[in-house]
């Protein structure tokens, strides 16, 4: 696997992959890898012959510098992991590197009004932040396909919705989540979990399959989400929403909406975990 820093490495090496004829499958990353990193490896190795990942922890998306500073950083570790899964070519920049002449002075990407509900309300400047460095990665990859997890679910709808507004031309490819097997959704964040909390953790998911099964049977959404927000607050969790909305644009369903999707979020203890559910009724 070919490791690079620098952007003019990067840009050569894709540059003659490119001449070669070769197709570039990208899966950004912010490290600390865990199956459902590895997934979307495995999902980006069939539609490209090369395999880029990166793996940056992306200073403009955390609105809260303690959560910066703890995230795990697993370098050495992740890798490995990537060597095996037979990654192409990693690239690892630093902040310096992708934010030259710092955050304040960075031109942005802003995906509006999606950017700014559920998770963008909870973490402001956080979608602003993911949909920056994620076009300033794609100018430098120029991928054709890219890959990104779907437990992000508005994260994953914010990266559509700009590839389609600034016409890129990069396929993106939602990977289904990875869960453990009692439901609890594969995250970084779920190593701030104790022995206990892991325990709890899959109320969660449980939680979300109840919730789409009541609003399935005819249950009203706001009954059937408050019902959700009690079983949730009687166990370890603190929820912080469960919202249902239409899965395409994330924008109130209606009455005929049937495709719908699940947003949640919750804290446990040190962890704000978030989850998602696409259903049909
Ligand atoms: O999902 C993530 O790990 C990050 O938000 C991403 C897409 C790599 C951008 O920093």
């Amino acid at each position: 696997m070919i490791v690079v820093s620098s952007k003019n490495e990067l840009r050569q090496q894709i540059k003659e992959w490119k001449q070669a004829g070769e197709t570039i499958a990208f899966v950004p990353t912010m490290g600390n890898l865990h199956s459902g990193h590895i997934s979307l490896v495995t999902e980006a190795k069939k539609h490209a012959t090369k395999v880029v990942v990166s793996i940056f922890v992306n200073p403009m998306q955390f609105n809260n510098p303690d959560d910066l500073t703890n995230y795990p950083r697993t370098l050495e570790e992740d890798s490995k992991q990537l060597i095996s899964e037979g990654v192409d070519m990693l690239f690892t920049p630093t902040p310096e590197i992708m934010y030259p002449k710092g955050l304040d002075a960075q031109t942005f990407i802003e995906v509006p009004g999606i950017s700014d509900v559920f998770c963008g309300a909870s973490r402001p400047g956080h979608f602003r932040g993911v949909a920056t460095i994620v076009n300033k990665l794609f100018n430098l990859v120029t991928p054709d396909v890219a890959c990104f997890g779907s437990k992000d679910y508005q994260q994953l709808q914010v990266i559509r919705l700009m590839v389609e507004d600034l016409s890129l031309d990069i396929k993106i490819i939602g990977c289904d989540t990875v869960r453990t097997e009692q439901g609890l959704a594969k995250s970084s964040r779920n190593g701030y979990l104790t022995p206990q909390e892991l325990e709890v953790a899959p109320l969660l998911y449980q939680t979300m399959k109840q919730l789409a099964r009541d609003v399935s049977g005819g249950m009203a959404i706001d009954k059937a989400v408050s019902n959700a927000t009690l079983t949730m607050n009687e166990s370890l969790f603190t929820t912080d929403y469960f919202h249902v909305q239409r899965a395409d644009d994330l924008s109130q369903p209606t009455d005929n909406d049937s495709e719908l999707v699940i947003l949640a979020a919750a804290q446990l203890g040190f962890a704000r975990l978030i989850d998602n559910l696409v259903f049909t009724r």
